[in-house]
């Protein structure tokens, strides 16, 4: 038999778990501060409003209704459109990879944390410390062993987790972090709110700066903010709502699911911007000398941040990265997930053996993450990952079953065991707004990619960087993905009844 939540609590406390992760609180407030700042919040909105909730509505339908990771759900939907899940589960393994390196330097700060191992020198720490960072992506400069340990306990944890299933293993795991980081993350909005600056830090985050808007590069990265958030267009959602019982109402807790995380990243960066609102005060400089340290943001500004809190600073360090911890681990289990289901549900692999088969790779590749260019090859990782990957699959997603496939079936499956129905503003979101302003903004972004590259300039990256490190591994993952497809899988995979009869015999 194929494993099953045990209760639709336990499925939403995962949903939610896998949806609020790093990209809540380490990467949503630097993208922002990145591109506009309050006015980011209108293609953001934009986003979760055309593409964010109705294709979580989508995913959860998919994955419920044909009952297998993203390839296997695709392929039984149309044979033709399995490539397209096995592309999103190696965007997955591709994210996965580079997501444990940032656990890992949560757990070395959340160690940290107790002695303020950073005051002092905070960029030494970062940099010297912590990474040992070398000077280029090519530069591996040998594995960290100070990360060594960290590295092992996350990939226990996460192996762990994963072998023991669905429901004692990732049930289990979200029902104790879920609340705990509302805990965690509550203390923390509090102290920052009543700090004094910490209106400065809000201004900034919420002051709209309207000429970014002109920008196609700060609508692709609200899409790609809004699909990793929510974890969708990368296999994680059409695996964990296969694990549903058919008759779950999928409307609603698509609208729970995209409520919570938005509002978790919304009440985080609040957290984030009014905490280095008042370390500009104390420092005496500007909010946006301080605030725009990108992938940074986290293990620089924040822990500068700490340091200049009146009171008890060790206390709020722990709380900072135990959130983040706590944020970034559901999450990692439910990128791992959507490879493992994928893998499990095609071939004639056990539970065991499919964890296997991705956590082996996996715990090799992401070793590269923990070399002294680590930081380096994850900022590459993460934005052809996101910008392309991620917001490429969700665009083909969204073209395929609307163009290619009966959308108004799925409208009508979602709505069969619904409270509230959604109506066929559904499907004209997603058939002409999603695909004509996703489609328009990453074209541009991808043909910027193309012709300028990511990162490039002053101190930035090389055009051969950017292909070794960026172009050359999205370009193997989706290969590998065209492989999979091509494999022959269990007998009668693409066919829902024929499994359904298997697994009950
Ligand atoms: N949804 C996960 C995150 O936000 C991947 O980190």
């Amino acid at each position: 038999m194929r494993d099953q939540w045990n209760s639709k609590l336990g499925f939403m406390l995962a949903a939610i778990g896998s949806a609020v992760g790093l990209g809540n609180i380490w990467r949503f407030p630097y993208i922002a501060a990145q591109n506009g700042g309050g006015s980011f919040l209108i293609p953001y909105f934009f986003a979760i409003l055309t593409a964010g909730i109705p294709i979580l509505i989508l995913e959860y339908t998919i994955g419920k209704t044909w009952r297998g990771g993203a390839p296997v759900a695709l392929a039984r939907i149309n044979r033709k459109f399995e490539w397209l899940g096995w592309v999103q589960a190696m965007v997955a393994f591709m994210i996965s990879v580079y997501y444990f390196a940032i656990v890992v330097w949560v757990l070395v700060y959340l160690g940290g944390s107790f002695t303020l191992a950073w005051e002092g020198d905070t960029s030494g720490y970062l940099y010297g410390t912590v990474l040992g960072l070398t000077g280029s992506p090519f530069e591996l400069g040998g594995i960290q062993t100070q990360l060594i340990l960290p590295f092992l306990i996350a990939w226990a944890a996460a192996a762990l987790v994963l072998y023991r299933g669905i429901q004692k293993g990732i049930e289990l795991a979200c029902k104790i972090c879920m609340p705990l980081l509302l805990v965690l993350m509550t203390i923390i909005v509090i102290r920052g709110i009543t700090l004094p600056g910490a209106a400065d830090g809000l201004e900034y985050f919420f002051k709209p700066d309207w000429s970014a808007l002109a920008d196609p590069n700060a609508w692709v990265q609200a899409y790609g903010q809004v699909f990793f958030s929510l974890s969708i267009c990368f296999a994680i959602m059409i695996g964990y709502s296969s694990y549903l019982p058919k008759e779950t109402d999928v409307v609603n807790t698509a609208f729970i699911t995209a409520t919570t995380n938005h509002g978790f990243e919304i009440f985080a960066g609040i957290g984030v911007f009014s905490i280095i609102g008042h370390m500009a005060l104390a420092q005496g400089v500007p909010v946006d000398d301080v605030a725009n340290a990108g992938v940074n943001l986290a293990f620089l500004v924040f822990p500068e941040a700490i340091l200049t809190l009146p009171g008890m600073n060790s206390f709020f360090g722990v709380l900072f990265f135990a959130s983040l911890l706590v944020a970034g681990f559901t999450s990692l289990i439910s990128i791992l997930q959507a490879v493992i289901s994928s893998i499990q549900d095609k071939f004639t692999a056990s539970h065991t053996k499919s964890v296997t088969i991705v956590l082996v790779p996996a715990f090799i590749i992401s070793f590269l993450f923990i070399t002294g260019a680590g930081l380096y090859l994850l900022d590459i990782f993460d934005a052809f990952a996101n910008n392309i990957g991620v917001a490429g699959a969700g665009l083909l997603e969204v073209i395929l079953i609307t163009w290619f496939y009966d959308p108004e079936k799925i409208r009508l499956e979602a709505n069969a065991h619904s409270n509230f129905a959604v109506g066929k503003w559904w499907t004209w979101s997603l058939k002409v707004v999603t695909v004509a302003a996703l489609g328009f903004t990453f074209i541009l972004n991808f043909y910027d990619y193309l012709t300028h590259g990511y990162g490039v300039g002053e101190g930035g990256y090389t055009y051969g960087q950017q292909f070794a490190c960026g172009w050359a591994p999205f370009i193997l993952f989706v290969v590998i993905a065209v492989i999979l497809t091509g494999l022959k899988g269990r007998e009668g995979y693409k066919d829902l009844q024929q499994v359904a009869m298997k697994e009950v015999e």
